[in-house]
């Protein structure tokens, strides 16, 4: 006997988590905006030996405030954290949550920062929330109903070609790095041109807004990208498969981008894109 119980999957549970993230997307942004202002006296660890990883008492806190409504609100819910690790992942409903996406930004007083609440049910990714206070804008998903920053519709750029726009880039010191600049030669070569904000949840975001015309990077974690995934698709950008595998967990290469100019960064970045 299990006290796990089946979510329910009516449009009433479902709009419930909608809501939601919503709501506790821009609460844990204002709460992380109250670190923020006041960031030089905190705490910032570095995660093992790469001194670029960085973690900070915001990012802990903001997470666990997250965690602690999961558990209020949702408590048969499956979660998977950056900072905290997954839970319950036999769970129709998991959430994937990323507490401060651009943490780099954040303890250097870059304002490129947000917090991203994404929701996989059966496996599919389902709806999307990404706070960003600096900006005072909420992006947000649900598969079916659009996209959307505040209230206003999202759309993918109409680009036919790199030339006609600019591409968000990202890279870490994990395996891939080796990648990324044979990408940026590529895409110089063809006419486009690139940008790096440090928030690779705000690039996506950005790319079903259609401000940027596409965005890779060559790993990606899924807390990083799950929220945005919807976004992107709904508003008819495309996105490369990163789910595959272990993408839940370990992460994957990663590609979105405006459906008219998808083809031609994905040939820039060759067979490591989709490798098995
Ligand atoms: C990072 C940001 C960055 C991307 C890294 C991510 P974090 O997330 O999204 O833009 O280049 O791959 O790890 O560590 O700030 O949550
Ligand atoms: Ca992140
Ligand atoms: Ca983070």
């Amino acid at each position: 006997m299990t006290d796990f119980q089946q979510p329910s999957l009516d449009d009433g549970g479902l709009d419930a988590r909608y809501g939601f993230a919503k709501r506790v997307a821009k609460e844990a942004a204002e709460r992380a905006m109250a670190f923020y202002v006041r960031r030089g006296s905190l705490a910032v660890a570095h995660k093992g030996d790469d001194l670029q990883d960085m973690v900070s008492i915001a990012d802990q806190d903001v997470e666990a405030f997250i965690r602690g409504e999961l558990a209020r609100h949702f408590p048969h819910d499956g979660i998977v954290g950056e900072e905290g690790g997954s839970d319950g992942l036999q769970a129709r409903c998991i959430w994937v949550i990323d507490p401060i996406d651009g943490t780099a930004c954040f303890v250097n007083g870059l304002h490129n920062w947000c917090v991203s609440i994404g929701l996989l049910v059966d496996g599919e990714p389902l709806l999307g929330a990404i706070a960003d206070p600096n900006h005072d804008e909420l992006f947000h998903g649900f598969v079916g109903r659009g996209a959307f920053v505040d209230d206003t519709p999202l759309q993918a750029h109409g680009a036919r070609h790199v030339r006609e726009g600019l591409v968000g880039v990202g890279t870490t010191h994990r395996p891939g790095k080796e990648h990324f600049l044979p990408f940026l030669h590529a895409l110089l070569d063809q006419g486009g041109q690139f940008v790096r904000n440090g928030s690779g949840a705000l690039m996506t975001a950005y790319v079903a807004a259609g401000r940027l015309i596409g965005y890779y990077e060559t790993h990606l974690k899924s807390w990083d990208c799950l929220a945005g995934l919807v976004l992107v698709r709904e508003a008819g950008g495309r996105s490369s498969d990163f789910l595959r595998g272990d993408g839940l967990l370990g992460g994957n290469p990663y590609l979105v981008a405006a459906p008219g100019v998808y083809e031609q960064l994905a040939a820039m970045i060759g067979p490591s894109l989709d490798a098995p």
